[in-house]
């Protein structure tokens, strides 16, 4: 990880921070000084990520809600204001749901659950944090993907959703700019051991697939995603908002639509056995 970056004084809120990619995001901001706080549905996932960051030396603070309920995230925002004791330096967006399943599969019910996490729960985080945001100077990233602008079978929904997401991270961006606030977007590759790789790639076999698939010839890990996001926040950053930023090895110039074509092809024997 970078030894240049300094957050130290800076207040950085981290929504859906408490596992995979986004808890290696606040844990990077932890690591690089800052004050960092966590948001998620479960109580005792934010418990264990807020020891996390105190472990490595953070003040840290945790609240707990559902991006699909706006009240609920307004309410998160004025107890992470009153734990920072000011407003927001940096806010990561980056609550999301997934399971693979070909649209015919999906109930009505099962895309609105994704659409509503990832999608509405983002205009909730950005609409609620709004207000606290350091105006001039914020720095707002949404956690995007590939399927934002490469679409995959069985992923209808979340190619739906985060392409939803990258516009209104470039809407926000000319919409904030007259305020110094910068939104930009940050699309991971296929992140070794999390969650949503686990669950889109669900063997050793299809882990190994993807793995050769990326041009760089591996997987990325939550410190690649952190130091992007550290980056992206820092001054030498200070021009760059609407950006669409791939951090994926160069996996969405060709590897991740061959591979996604064979996964489905996978995922859908296993789900006949
Ligand atoms: N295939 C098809 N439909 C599925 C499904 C699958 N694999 N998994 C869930 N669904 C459907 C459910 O059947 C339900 O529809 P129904 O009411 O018509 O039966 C709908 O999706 C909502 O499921 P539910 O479990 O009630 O939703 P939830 O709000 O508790 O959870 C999810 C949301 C489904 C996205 C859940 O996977 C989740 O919480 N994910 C968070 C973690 C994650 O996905 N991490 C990876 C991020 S990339
Ligand atoms: P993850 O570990 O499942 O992280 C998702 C986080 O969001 C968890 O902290 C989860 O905690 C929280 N969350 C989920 N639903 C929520 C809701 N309704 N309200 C509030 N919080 C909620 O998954 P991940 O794989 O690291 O993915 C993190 C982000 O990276 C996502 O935006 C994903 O789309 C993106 N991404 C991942 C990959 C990859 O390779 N993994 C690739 C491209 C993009 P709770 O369960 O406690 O709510």
């Amino acid at each position: 990880m970078s030894a240049t970056l300094n957050f130290s004084g800076k207040n950085v809120f981290v929504v859906g921070g408490t596992s995979g990619i986004n808890l290696g995001i606040a844990s990077g901001f932890a690591r690089w000084g800052a004050k960092v706080a966590v948001a998620s549905r479960k109580q005792e996932k934010v418990e264990a990520a807020v020891k996390q960051l105190k472990a490595l030396g953070a003040e840290a603070f945790g609240v707990t809600f559902d991006v699909r309920n706006f009240d609920d995230v307004e309410e998160g925002f004025a107890k992470v204001s009153e734990f920072f004791g000011g407003d927001i330096d940096v806010l990561i967006s980056g609550a999301a749901g997934n399971f693979p399943s070909r649209v015919n599969d999906m109930s009505a019910n099962a895309i609105k659950s994704v659409i509503d996490i990832d999608l509405l729960g983002t205009f909730h985080v950005m609409k609620a944090g709004h207000a606290y945001l350091i105006k001039p100077g914020a720095s707002v990233i949404n956690i995007s993907a590939p399927q934002a602008f490469l679409p995959m079978s069985h992923q209808a929904h979340v190619c739906a959703a985060k392409s939803g997401v990258d516009m209104i991270t470039r809407n926000l961006a000319i919409e904030w700019g007259c305020e110094g606030i910068r939104v930009n977007s940050i699309v991971p590759g296929p992140i070794a051991g999390t969650e949503g790789m686990g669950r889109l790639a669900p063997t050793p076999e299809l882990q190994k697939a993807v793995t050769n698939s990326v041009p760089l010839g591996r997987q990325g890990s939550v410190d690649d995603i952190a130091n992007a996001a550290g980056m992206l926040s820092s001054e030498q950053s200070s021009y760059i908002s609407g950006a669409i930023l791939p951090v994926d090895g160069g996996w969405s110039q060709s590897g991740a639509t061959s591979v996604m074509a064979n996964l489905s092809t996978m995922l859908d024997k296993m789900a006949e056995k």
